[in-house]
C-alpha cells in the first residue's frame, strides 16, 4: 500500500467492480468526468482486465485510514521516455467530498509518481466549471498551463478544459515547504 496522511492507495480488486459501477453511474460524480455512457458490469470487467496488462497506467483504489474505499485514482498514458503521465481522480463516495481526502490521495500519488516511478512531469485535464477539483489541484501546487476552449460537449453545451501540470522540481519545493 502507498500510505498518505488521511488516505492510502491500494491495488484495485475484481471485488471493487460493483463499487466502481455505483460511483461512475452516478450523474453527480460523472458530470465532472469525460465518460458519458451508462457503464455496464461487463465493460467494467473488461476495463479491469486491461489494467492488469497495461504498463502505461497504474490505477489504485483510495481508502480512508480506517479502510473505507471511497474512490480511485491513477496515472495514465505514462510516457517512459519523456517521463510524464496524466493523472485522474474520483472520490465516488460523495459524503467524503470537501474533507481533504482528494488532496491527500493526490499528494500520495504524486509522491509515488516522482519518487518511485521517477517521473518528471504529471499533468491533468479538468473542466473549467469544476471549481472544487481546480482548488484541490492548486492547493497541491499544480499550475494552469492552458485552456482548451470549448473542447468538450456535455449536458447540452460546450465547456472549456484546463490543462494543469506539475514538474518534479515544483513538487519537491511544495514538499519542502510543508
Ligand atoms: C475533485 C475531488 C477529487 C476533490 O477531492 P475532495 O476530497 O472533495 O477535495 P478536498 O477537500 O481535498 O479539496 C477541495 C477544496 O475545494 C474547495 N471547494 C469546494 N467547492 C468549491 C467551489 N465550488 N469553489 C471553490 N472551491 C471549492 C474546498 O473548500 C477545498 O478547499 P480548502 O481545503 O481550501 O477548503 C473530489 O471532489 C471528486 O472526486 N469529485 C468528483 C469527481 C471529480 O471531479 N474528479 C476530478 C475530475 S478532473
Amino acid at each position: 500500500m502507498i500510505v498518505g496522511e488521511k488516505t492510502r492507495l491500494r491495488a484495485i480488486e475484481r471485488s471493487d467492480i460493483p463499487l466502481f459501477l455505483g460511483w461512475f453511474n452516478d450523474p453527480e460524480v460523472r458530470q465532472y468526468l469525460s465518460m458519458y455512457l451508462p457503464l455496464s458490469e461487463a465493460q467494467e470487467e473488461q476495463w479491469f482486465e486491461r489494467q492488469l496488462e497495461d504498463d502505461s497506467r497504474h490505477v489504485f483504489a483510495i481508502e480512508t485510514a480506517e479502510g473505507v474505499p471511497i474512490g480511485n485514482l491513477g496515472l495514465h498514458s505514462i510516457d517512459w521516455k519523456n517521463r510524464s503521465a496524466v493523472c485522474g481522480i474520483s472520490i465516488g463516495e460523495k459524503e467524503y467530498w470537501n474533507q481533504g481526502y482528494g488532496t491527500d490521495a493526490m499528494r500520495t500519488l504524486l509522491r509515488f509518481a516522482f519518487e518511485e516511478l521517477n517521473l518528471h512531469r504529471v499533468f491533468l485535464h479538468v473542466y473549467d466549471f469544476n471549481e472544487r477539483a481546480i482548488r484541490c489541484y492548486e492547493k497541491l501546487g499544480f499550475r494552469r498551463e492552458g485552456r482548451l476552449r470549448q473542447s468538450q460537449f456535455t449536458e447540452g453545451r460546450y465547456v472549456d478544459e484546463l490543462i494543469m501540470g506539475m514538474l518534479r522540481e515544483e513538487w519537491r519545493a511544495e514538499e519542502d515547504a510543508r
